[in-house]
C-alpha cells in the first residue's frame, strides 16, 4: 500500500477508532491486511506468526478453504435468518445436533449468541430461571480470582480480575462471590498435587457453607485459567469439584470459551477430566472466528425445567453464516487431523520449553494442556521471586519485533498458536523466542 493512504488510515484510525484494551487516544502501530495459515500481513509487507491464535480464538489459522467456500456458499443461498419465534434453518439445526453429539453427557440444548460473553450471560440467566421456577431462592454465583468471563454486565461481575475501566459495572452488579483458583506452582509449591487439589476444591465447599447452600445457584469457572495467566487446575481437582458442588446442589457452568474445540486437545477441556458441567459455555474456536458467534449448551435436565420458558436470545443468535462456518470448522475438526496435529505440536513444544528453556535462569516453570502452553518467568527461581510486569511485557514486545506474536499476562508467556501451525512453524516460533529469554534483562 502508498505510504499517503497508509498515512491516511492511520490517522483515520487514530481520529475515530477506540480499541479494546488499547488506551484510549494511543496510536495503534499495525493495520493488518491479510491472513493466510498462521501468518498475518500488515499494509507494509511485514508478516508475523500469531502465536497467540489472536484472541486464543482462530483455532483453524486464517484463509481456511472449508471455512470459506461454506461462508460464501451459505452467503448466496440465505443470508440471514432470525431463529425467533417459529422458525429454523438447516445449517442451525445442523450445528446444534452436531454440538449435542461431541458435547459431555446429557448436554444436549443450545442457545446460540454473538459471542461468548453473551453466551454466559444467557447461561446465568438461565441457571436463575431453573431454580426460581424449582420454587428456590438460589441466586448467588460463585467464580475465582483470575477467571475470565466476558465484557458485558454479569460475565464481568462473574470475572475475578479488576479490569481497567469496567471496575465499577463488576461492583454494580451483586450476588457475585468469588474464591482462589488453584495455582500449583504459585500458592501449592512443594505440595503433594493431589492434596493440593482437594485443599483447592475445599475452597468452594468451604464458600458454598459461608454463603449457605440454599442461596447459592452455580459455580462458573474455566477449566483452566486463560486470560488470566494460562494456569492449568492440578490433576483431580474437578472431579472434586464436581463431587461438591452435587453434594451441595450447585449447578456448575463451565466455561470453554478459549479451551473448547480441541485447544487443549479434546473436543472440550472437560473431557480431559471426564468432567460433566451442567452448562458448557463456548464461543472462539466453535468457528474459528470467521463468523461472530458463542453457544450456551444446556444439560436436558435444566432444558425439562425451563419447559414453556420464552428465552431472550439475539439477532444474531444462530445466524446462517456463522452456523455455515461452524459446521465446516466441525467437518475439519472431525476430518482434517487436527487434534493429532495438537499433541504432536505439543509434544515437540512442550521437549523444548521443559529442556533448553526452562534450564534457563528465568524460566520459573512451563504448563500446559494441549496448545495452550504457560511460561513463567521469574527473576529468582529457587524463591520463585516474582517479576516487573514491564520485563515480561519487553519480552512481547522484541518477539513483535521479530515478527511472533504473543501475550503475557501475570508473569506468564502465553503459547496459542493456530491448531494447524506446522513442526517447522512451532520450532520457527520457538527460535525466536529463546534468545530473547536467555537475554533479557532481568
Ligand atoms: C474464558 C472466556 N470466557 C468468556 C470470554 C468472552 O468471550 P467474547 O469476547 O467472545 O464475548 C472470553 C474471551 O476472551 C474468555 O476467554
Amino acid at each position: 500500500m502508498d505510504q499517503p493512504l497508509l498515512n491516511d488510515l492511520f490517522a483515520l484510525d487514530r481520529a475515530h477508532v477506540l480499541h479494546p484494551n488499547h488506551p484510549v487516544h494511543q496510536d495503534i502501530d499495525f493495520i493488518v491486511s491479510r491472513g493466510e495459515g498462521v501468518r498475518l500481513y500488515d499494509t507494509t509487507g511485514r508478516s508475523f506468526i500469531d502465536g497467540r491464535s489472536q484472541l486464543n480464538c482462530v483455532n483453524l489459522g486464517y484463509g481456511y478453504r472449508r471455512l470459506v467456500d461454506a461462508i460464501k456458499a451459505q452467503a448466496e443461498e440465505l443470508s440471514y435468518l432470525s431463529i425467533f419465534y417459529q422458525f429454523s434453518h438447516p445449517q442451525v439445526i445442523t450445528c446444534a445436533a452436531r454440538l449435542a453429539a461431541s458435547a459431555p453427557g446429557d448436554l444436549d440444548h443450545v442457545l446460540f449468541t454473538s459471542g461468548g460473553s453473551e453466551a454466559m450471560e444467557a447461561a446465568l440467566a438461565m441457571v436463575r430461571l431453573y431454580w426460581s421456577r424449582l420454587g428456590r431462592a438460589k441466586t448467588k454465583i460463585i467464580s475465582r480470582y483470575k477467571g475470565y468471563h466476558g465484557g458485558t454486565a454479569s460475565a464481568m461481575a462473574a470475572t475475578g480480575m479488576a479490569m481497567g475501566g469496567q471496575t465499577s459495572i463488576q461492583r454494580l452488579i451483586s450476588g457475585h462471590v468469588h474464591i482462589p483458583a488453584p495455582n500449583l506452582y504459585r500458592s501449592g509449591a512443594g505440595m503433594d498435587p493431589e492434596a493440593y487439589a482437594k485443599l483447592a476444591a475445599d475452597q468452594l465447599a468451604e464458600a458454598i457453607e459461608l454463603e449457605g447452600p440454599d442461596s447459592v445457584a452455580a459455580f462458573l469457572a474455566e477449566p483452566i485459567i486463560g486470560v488470566g495467566g494460562y494456569v492449568p487446575p492440578p490433576p483431580g481437582y474437578w472431579p472434586l469439584v464436581r463431587e461438591i458442588c452435587d453434594r451441595y446442589g450447585v449447578l456448575l457452568i463451565l466455561d470453554e470459551v478459549m479451551t473448547g474445540f480441541h485447544r487443549t486437545g479434546p473436543r472440550f477441556a472437560a473431557d480431559n477430566w471426564g468432567l460433566v458441567p451442567d452448562i458448557l459455555v463456548a464461543g472462539k474456536g466453535i468457528n474459528s472466528c470467521y463468523v461472530p458467534c458463542g453457544a450456551a449448551i444446556v444439560s436436558r435436565r435444566i432444558v425439562d425445567v425451563l419447559a414453556g420458558a420464552r428465552l431472550s436470545g439475539f439477532t444474531h443468535s444462530g445466524h446462517p453464516l456463522a452456523m455455515a462456518a461452524a459446521n465446516a470448522a466441525f467437518d475439519a475438526y472431525d476430518q482434517d487431523g487436527i487434534e493429532d496435529n495438537v499433541g504432536r505440536i505439543h509434544r515437540l513444544m512442550m521437549d523444548r520449553l521443559q529442556g533448553e528453556f526452562l534450564a534457563l535462569p528465568h524460566v520459573g516453570t512451563v504448563e500446559g494442556l494441549g496448545l495452550m502452553i504457560g511460561l513463567e518467568l521469574v527473576a529468582e527461581k529457587k524463591e520463585r521471586t516474582r517479576l516487573p510486569d514491564k520485563v515480561t511485557q519487553g519480552v512481547v514486545g522484541k518477539s513483535l519485533d521479530q515478527g511472533l506474536i504473543i501475550r503475557a499476562r501475570d508473569g506468564r508467556l502465553a503459547l496459542c498458536p493456530p491448531l494447524v501451525i506446522s513442526e517447522a512453524e512451532a520450532n520457527e516460533m520457538l527460535d525466536i523466542l529463546f534468545p530473547l529469554i536467555r537475554d533479557m534483562n532481568a
